[in-house]
């Protein structure tokens, strides 16, 4: 071999060295069902503590569950992280998530470990968050409208087309209000008053927070959303209040799954393990997401909503994680209120 032939091979063999130990820890694909910008917090940290090159994509809880079901006989998933409980107890339930028991389930709280309990351990909570609203207060303040502090009060003929939420089919919060509900009125009153409600709703978003983002901005009164996402807009400096529903209201369990048949496997269990970590629930706050986290030594906001403060329904995840009383309260929802959606 000629020297610049000898040059060439060895760097041609340094490059590929190279290339692959830049890729040797492999990819994860993702999909984040909370909000954008602890998405996008996790996944920078996650790559930059472990090499492993995460692929994230943001979508909400419901849109979730109907991608990993349609994908199942050829996942294109690894993980799921975040979202509300139900559409992930409905997936484990189906068998599209997989057993996995962390070395981390000591330190978490009892509502997550349940969660983990009632479904053979295929999915476990990361974060809590009640529902509520949040209203813009220059708005109300202008228009002489009476601060609505119970479901009730969200009837007044004075808040027609004032109030947003998202849609129960894409939106694990809006899936949320409708079963709580459900749970606090009975199912058929609980549709009376949605129909109702009707009336005062200008959209029906896909993303659960959407709505506060818009009162914040004044392009709405009111988003019935999670008390955390209201707060996160007060606290970014918008004229946002937060009202915890007198009647009583619903919460989510946030949750994680790894979807069966992930190519990723071991990535997907190591991000399992690191999501359930202190330090890793800790950064929560640094992206304005306000839940409470499921590890027992993760740093609770001070903005984090309290579940002392809030009057809270012993809501049934069981019940309304199923996929069959999901999917017939959907169609009633798309049947009696959706088919008739501005
Ligand atoms: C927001 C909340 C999360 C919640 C998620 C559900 O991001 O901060 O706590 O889990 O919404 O999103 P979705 O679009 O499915 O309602």
């Amino acid at each position: 071999m000629t020297r610049v032939k000898v040059v060439a091979a060895y760097l041609a063999a340094g490059a590929s060295i190279f290339s692959f130990s830049a890729r040797a820890e492999g990819d994860l694909n993702l999909i984040c069902s909370a909000d954008v910008v602890i998405c996008e917090l996790l996944q920078e940290t996650f790559q930059k503590e472990t090499g492993i090159s995460v692929n994230m994509v943001r979508l909400s809880s419901g849109e979730t569950y109907a991608k990993v079901r349609a994908e199942a006989r050829n996942p294109k998933t690894d993980i799921w992280w975040g979202g509300t409980g139900d559409p992930h107890l409905q997936a484990a339930s189906e068998d599209l998530t997989v057993e996995y028991k962390s070395p981390m389930l000591s330190e978490l709280h009892d509502w997550a470990v349940k969660q983990a309990e009632s479904a053979g351990y295929k999915t476990i909570g990361v974060y809590a968050g009640a529902l509520g609203w949040g209203y813009n207060t220059e708005i109300l303040g202008k228009k002489n409208i009476k601060e609505p502090a119970c479901w009730a009060d969200l009837l007044a003929p004075e808040l027609k087309g004032e109030i947003q939420m998202a849609n129960p089919n894409s939106s694990g919060t809006a899936y949320t209000a409708l079963a709580s509900l459900v749970q606090i009125m009975g199912e058929d009153p609980a549709f009376d008053y949605l129909k109702k409600l009707n009336e005062n709703i200008s959209q029906y978003t896909k993303s659960g927070s959407a709505p506060v983002k818009a009162a914040g901005r004044g392009e709405t009164a009111l988003g019935i959303v999670f008390l955390h996402d209201a707060v996160a807009q007060t606290v970014e400096g918008f004229p946002v209040k937060s009202v915890a529903p007198c009647e009583g209201t619903g919460y989510e369990i946030g949750s994680m799954s790894i979807i069966k048949g992930a190519r990723n496997m071991d990535n997907a269990k190591k991000w399992y393990d690191w999501a359930l970590k202190p330090e890793t629930q800790s950064l929560m706050r640094e992206a304005k997401s306000f839940q409470l986290p499921s590890n027992k030594n993760a740093e609770v906001p001070k903005e984090a909503p309290r579940f002392e403060d809030i009057k809270l329904i012993d809501y049934d995840f069981v019940t309304y994680g199923d996929p069959e009383k999901r999917k017939s309260l959907l169609e009633r929802w798309d049947r009696e209120i959706g088919a008739s959606a501005n």
